[in-house]
């Protein structure tokens, strides 16, 4: 067990590498087994997420190891289509395996995957959609398994854009016979990004990042060195950070397309913003306003996995915001930790209802998921005086060096073993 000691108070600045997105490197792991050629994913995070996803990935007969930021693969001598439940239940992509086993050995047997505890999140889209395809699928015993004699393409409507159905019906698609089109597809940047990997190794997708993604299934494929694109999720954390604290922080490798309805929301509570190329920089402002209302949306929408820290910002800009938590029915967790630091917050079913106090006060409180974990983390460095964040375990999951990247920017801020 490990936590963070915080002295708060610290302005901001200077400048912050992003790496690779989580959410992109996670299905381009799984999307590795489909292949016997050899994959290198670069500028990966040392989270944990991606190492429990490798661990699973050398369970299967892969050989896959870190060397220095990259990743490299070799998924030739995978021999083995089951994931037992304490792997599974590390991580929640260990589902989109699935679609790469039932794809590589017309079988698979996967735990129920665990991951943030956020809600219910069901995994009926995954299954209605192999199905379509000609998947036989049974449950049992808190097991998926999964049959079939050839997968074959067919059209696929999803009830709504779930970002992990589109890509696992993606995956189990790139070698099924004929073509498949799924509508309603999600469109986050992530979804455009494994298209771009899975053609690199020779499949034949298109229409990703829209809402029909058409993929022509193909005999085999090949290996490819890939970068993937930045994770916007670490992007928008530390320029939430640098609104927080004050100061001005440049963000080095950002896309400012994948998360302008960020952008948007903090220009109107003051900040300058400034875009160069890949970099973004944020100077924040004296006087913090609130926004008056924000909701959770796929994208383009709000993202919900920025809600936390968002929300964390609007505790103390002046005035009063109704954030709506739309994708996530358990996304509000860190609200009672945030209540201890001083927030006046009340929770009302799928909304939050925040008064904007003046400062945070140092307090002890627990991540209780990753994203509200960053919150909790963000208000430690811009409370007065000390805080502790507890369990973050959750956090290890989607930041690497996270306080590292804080402390070269002025964070005081310390891992310290419980
Ligand atoms: C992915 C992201 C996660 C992000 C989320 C929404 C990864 C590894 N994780 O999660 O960080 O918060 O997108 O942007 O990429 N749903 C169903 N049935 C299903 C699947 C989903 O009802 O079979 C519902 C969920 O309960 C939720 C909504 O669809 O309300 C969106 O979930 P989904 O897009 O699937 O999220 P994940 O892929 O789990």
């Amino acid at each position: 067990m490990e936590k963070y000691v915080i002295n708060g108070g610290n302005k901001l600045y200077g400048s912050v590498k992003i790496q690779s997105a989580k959410n992109s490197v996670l299905p381009i792991l799984a999307a590795a087994v489909l292949t016997d050629g050899q994959v290198k994913i670069l500028n990966v995070p040392h989270i944990s997420d991606v190492s429990n996803m490798v661990k699973i990935l050398i369970r299967l007969g892969c050989k896959a190891e870190y060397i220095g930021e990259d990743i490299l693969i070799d998924s030739s001598s995978a021999n083995c289509f089951e994931i037992p439940s304490g792997l599974a239940h590390e991580l929640r992509s260990s589902i989109f395996l699935l679609g790469s086993l039932i794809s590589r050995f017309k079988m698979a047997k996967i735990a129920f995957p665990g991951g943030c505890d956020i809600g219910l999140r069901p995994v009926d889209l995954h299954l209605n959609g192999l199905k379509r395809l000609g998947v036989e699928i049974t449950e049992k015993n808190g097991y998926i398994l999964c049959k079939c004699e050839k997968l074959v393409g067919t059209e696929i409507m999803l009830d709504c854009p779930s970002v992990g159905a589109t890509e696992n019906i993606m995956l189990a698609a790139v070698k099924a016979e004929g073509t498949t089109i799924i509508k309603n597809a999600a469109r986050e940047p992530e979804i455009e990004d494994l298209q771009k990997f899975l053609n690199a190794i020779g499949a034949k997708v298109k229409g990703a990042g829209s809402g029909t993604i058409v993929i022509d299934g193909v005999n085999t494929l090949g290996s490819a060195e890939f970068l993937p694109i930045n994770d916007r999720i670490e992007a928008g954390t530390f320029l939430i950070a640098a609104a927080m604290c004050g100061g001005e922080v440049e963000l080095e490798c950002t896309s400012a397309e994948n998360i302008s309805s960020l952008l948007h929301k903090l220009r109107e509570n003051g900040c300058n913003i400034h875009i160069k190329n890949d970099k973004i920089i944020l100077e924040s402002s004296k006087t913090l306003t609130s926004v008056k209302s924000i909701e959770t949306q796929p994208y383009p929408g709000f993202p919900t996995d920025l809600q936390a820290q968002f929300t964390a910002l609007l505790c103390i800009c002046k005035g009063q915001s109704i954030v709506t938590e739309n994708l996530f029915e358990t996304r509000f967790k860190y609200v009672p930790e945030l209540r201890k630091m001083g927030a006046d917050i009340t929770v009302i079913n799928r909304s939050a209802f925040v008064r904007g106090v003046d400062k945070f006060k140092g307090a002890t409180v627990v991540a209780h998921d990753l994203r509200g974990g960053a919150a909790l983390v963000l208000a430690g460095l811009a409370a007065e005086g000390r805080s502790e964040v507890l369990d973050i375990s959750h956090i290890n999951r989607g930041y690497g060096s996270f306080e590292y990247k804080l402390r070269a920017i002025g964070g005081d801020i310390t891992r310290v073993a419980v």
